[in-house]
């Protein structure tokens, strides 16, 4: 087994040197010399498309009317659920208290449940013609979720803090699966109430519960 690839050195030493290999040599660098070309996107063409349009392009069976309202509706569902998962890793950070350890395991589980919940519906954007919202900047100015402090925060601050970005997304979530189901978007109705809707309703109950008569921030 030891000697196996004992011709390995003898085989690569006869082949003969490609052209970047020489050119690297010659350049007295490692690697090959093609290199990245940085920069393109300061002279690049107009983008693919346009943030807020929608495109024509998969063979889905729905108008473009229809596709541009499900569109606006799932960016802001995006948008909210996108700063409801960085709320839960803020909070999983943050955490303190006797109810440490599990809120802060509870937090997490809720964070990738939420980051999955992310993709799903990004990509439903795609599969409709639309442009996904990512970053954080285009996030922070779309989201209806108001903007926590950068401090730590008490726990049943942070609670409430969780309930209230899950009651925005909920309300959102119904009035957008009934204006999919008017529209005849079934996919995108069936994604507000099974994807959206039962998530953030069950995360709802697990987070109330941490709600207890003790008020673990009051000092008097
Ligand atoms: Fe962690």
């Amino acid at each position: 087994m030891a000697k196996a690839p004992a011709k390995k050195p003898a085989a690569a030493a006869k082949a003969p040197a490609t052209p970047s290999k020489s050119s690297a040599a010659s350049n007295g660098h490692a690697g090959p010399s093609v290199q990245p070309v940085l920069n393109q996107q300061f002279d690049a063409p107009a983008p693919l498309q346009k943030y807020g349009t929608v495109s024509q392009r998969l063979p889905i069976g729905l108008d473009e009317k229809t596709r541009q309202q499900s569109v606006n509706n799932l960016n802001q569902l995006l948008a909210d659920t996108i700063t409801l998962r960085d709320l839960y890793k803020k909070h999983h950070w943050q955490v303190v208290g006797p109810t440490f350890y599990q809120l802060h395991l509870l937090y997490d589980k809720h964070y990738e449940e939420q980051s999955a919940l992310v993709d799903t519906i990004a990509e439903r954007i795609q599969i409709l013609g639309g442009v996904a919202v990512a970053m954080a900047h285009d996030v922070a100015e779309l989201t209806s979720i108001p903007r926590p402090p950068r401090d730590r925060e008490e726990a049943p601050i942070q609670v409430g803090r969780l309930l209230e970005a899950h009651q925005i997304i909920l309300k959102n979530a119904h009035k957008f699966a009934k204006e999919a189901d008017d529209s005849g978007d079934d996919g995108t109705n069936d994604l507000a109430v099974s994807d959206v809707m039962r998530l953030n309703e069950l995360q709802v109950w697990f987070v109330s519960e941490h709600v207890v008569d003790t008020p673990l921030a009051r000092t008097e």
